[in-house]
């Protein structure tokens, strides 16, 4: 059965005079991209129902219709070359949609095809990017859509512009994103409705909130996904009012908000534990008779944890019909946050389908109650469940380790993180240079230290730590130093850890300095 290409409601679309005027995109990379191609179309669009009238009542293309299999799709290719209906744009685009959307699909077969028809329409294109941005693969999505460029028989349209934006957002690229801007821009594509959200999706997911805002505020059609698009781009970037002011902005202009709004509030009621506002918005949702969809349910309970209102949390846990992880993972974050060990440990046990985050939930929570060796032995029974750990899982490890000073287990870790081929990133990394530090030997943690490919103000002030713990006073002071010119700023952690070097070094006037220069430096502010 054929999909047809994205079924979009056109009824909203508002075709008006642009009005946002975007600064030219001066990225040197933008010359990657073909953009010669991008002058206005010389071709007519075509007209389906009359140049191809012929061609769409041809039996070959209802067999594709009912296509089952690639094996049959090369049958019924083969027959079409044969009799010269391959050279039809739209008995082609068939094919090719056929292979690209499919269940049975075939992207590299479908590049073939496409790669060896003469003028692929704009429509084959955006079935094939598509079919990429839904791989696993999405990348592939904006290598295509340069070969169109650089191929220039057709040009992107309405169409290609969301698929496209999509995969950067999902990937952030911001720098592809950019670039993909100003090819909209150009286009004047920019005032279509979904190509629009596709670019406050985008900016948003590539965290670059006041570009969002703007072509939002400039932009001269605005639908309710513009503003779920805003409002849950900015709580996930952590500005909660800002993200309830925006909402009640779209409220003052009459917009009725829906399931995806709801979450972006009550996230945001989450995030500020503010439970009387969580409340009403739970009202708001039964009031307006909001669906309970699982997202949706999931922040309610993340709200309710957040909040310290436990029960409310379990008794919408216990009416889902349909619990998911993140469901299963809230519920044990929040049990364990506030001491509820067992109950927490205890719901790991009875979910149905686990991964690694409800594990790495239990684990994290172990640690944070400083129940060390129960973190170490919950590892250990998740290898025996063959679950792979991860990143996060290591660091969970490393800190109990830490914590018990158990360096021969540490040791054994950080060999196990080389061994499956887990990346030392900054967290990782971090971690061990605590665990070494912590657990006495200062040497190897300097050494991970400077190995890191990357180090941020956690790593500088685990070590500035370390050097105090282990006597170095006068190293510690000038790895703050150093900490300082690279331009990262220490927190409260970093501060005693100097001054503990301070202390045990004997050097008080030099902690004083550090401490007072400290505060002019914020007075400068
Ligand atoms: C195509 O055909 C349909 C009915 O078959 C008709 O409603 C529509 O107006 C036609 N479109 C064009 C562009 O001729
Ligand atoms: C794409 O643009 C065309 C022409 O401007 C318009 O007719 C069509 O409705 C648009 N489609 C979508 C999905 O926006
Ligand atoms: C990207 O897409 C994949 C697959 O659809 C999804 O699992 C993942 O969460 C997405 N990532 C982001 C940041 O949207
Ligand atoms: C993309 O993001 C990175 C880091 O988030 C930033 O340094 C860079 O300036 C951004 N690029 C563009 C073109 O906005
Ligand atoms: C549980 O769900 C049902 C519908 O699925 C609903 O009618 C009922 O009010 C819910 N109970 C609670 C406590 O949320
Ligand atoms: C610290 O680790 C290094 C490298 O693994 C090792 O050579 C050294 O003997 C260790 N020192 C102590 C005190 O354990």
């Amino acid at each position: 059965m054929l999909i047809i290409l994205l079924s979009i409601s056109m009824s909203t679309l508002r075709v008006r005079p642009q009005r946002f005027v975007p600064k030219p995109v001066s990225d040197p990379l933008l010359s990657l991209f073909h953009t010669r191609s991008l002058s206005p179309h010389k071709h007519k669009p075509i007209n389906w129902n009359t140049t191809h009238k012929s061609v769409q009542a041809n039996p070959l293309l209802s067999l594709l219709e009912t296509c089952k299999s690639m094996s049959q799709l090369k049958q019924i290719q083969s027959q079409m070359i044969l009799t010269g209906l391959i050279s039809d744009g739209f008995a082609s685009s068939r094919l090719i949609a056929f292979c690209a959307l499919s269940e049975s699909r075939n992207l590299d077969y479908c590049n073939k095809i496409l790669y060896n028809t003469q003028n692929p329409n704009v429509f084959s294109w955006n079935v094939v990017i598509r079919g990429y941005s839904e791989s696993e693969n999405p990348r592939e999505a904006v290598v295509l859509y340069k070969k169109m460029l650089r191929n220039g028989g057709s040009r992107p349209d309405n169409y290609t512009y969301p698929l496209l934006l999509k995969v950067c957002a999902n990937l952030t690229l911001n720098f592809t994103g950019r670039e993909v801007l100003g090819h909209v821009m150009r286009l004047g594509l920019y005032s279509d409705m979904f190509v629009h959200n596709a670019v406050i999706h985008m900016l948003v997911s590539c965290r670059e909130l006041h570009a969002a805002r703007k072509v939002f505020d400039e932009g001269c059609v605005r639908d309710l996904v513009s503003w779920n698009s805003l409002i849950n781009g900015y709580v996930r970037s952590g500005l909660a009012c800002e993200a309830l002011r925006i909402y009640q902005e779209m409220e003052l202009k009459g917009f009725k908000p829906d399931e995806v709004t709801m979450i972006g509030v009550v996230s945001s009621c989450a995030q500020l534990e503010d439970l009387r506002l969580g409340r009403k918005f739970h009202r708001l949702i039964e009031e307006n008779g909001l669906s309970l969809t699982v997202p949706l349910a999931n922040s309610l309970m993340d709200m309710y944890m957040k909040c310290e209102n436990l029960e409310a949390a379990q008794a919408l846990f216990d009416n889902m019909s349909k619990k998911t992880i993140v469901s299963w993972t809230t519920m044990i974050v929040g049990y364990a946050k506030y001491g509820f060990l067992e109950i927490a440990h205890r719901l790991l046990y009875e979910i149905p389908e686990k991964n690694v985050v409800p594990w790495n939930a239990m684990i994290g929570g172990y640690v944070q109650a400083k129940h060390s060796k129960e973190a170490l032995a919950l590892f250990h029974e998740m290898q025996a469940s063959n679950i792979n750990p991860d990143e996060i899982t290591m660091v969970g490890c490393l800190c109990a380790c830490s914590q018990l000073g158990a360096l021969d287990v540490g040791i054994w870790i950080h060999h196990y993180i080389e061994k499956q081929g887990l990346s030392i990133n900054v967290a990782v990394g971090t971690a061990l240079v605590d665990m070494y530090a912590k657990c006495g030997n200062i040497t190897k943690a300097l050494k991970v230290f400077w190995d890191m490919p990357g180090r941020n103000s956690f790593t500088w002030t685990a070590i500035i730590c370390g050097l105090a713990l282990n006597g170095h006073a006068h190293v510690a002071i000038s790895y703050f130093a150093e900490m300082i010119n690279t331009g990262l700023v220490p927190d409260e952690i970093t501060f005693l850890g100097v001054l503990s070097a301070c202390c045990h070094g004997g050097l008080v006037e030099d902690g004083r300095n550090h401490i007072c220069g400290r505060r002019q430096r914020r007075h400068k502010l």
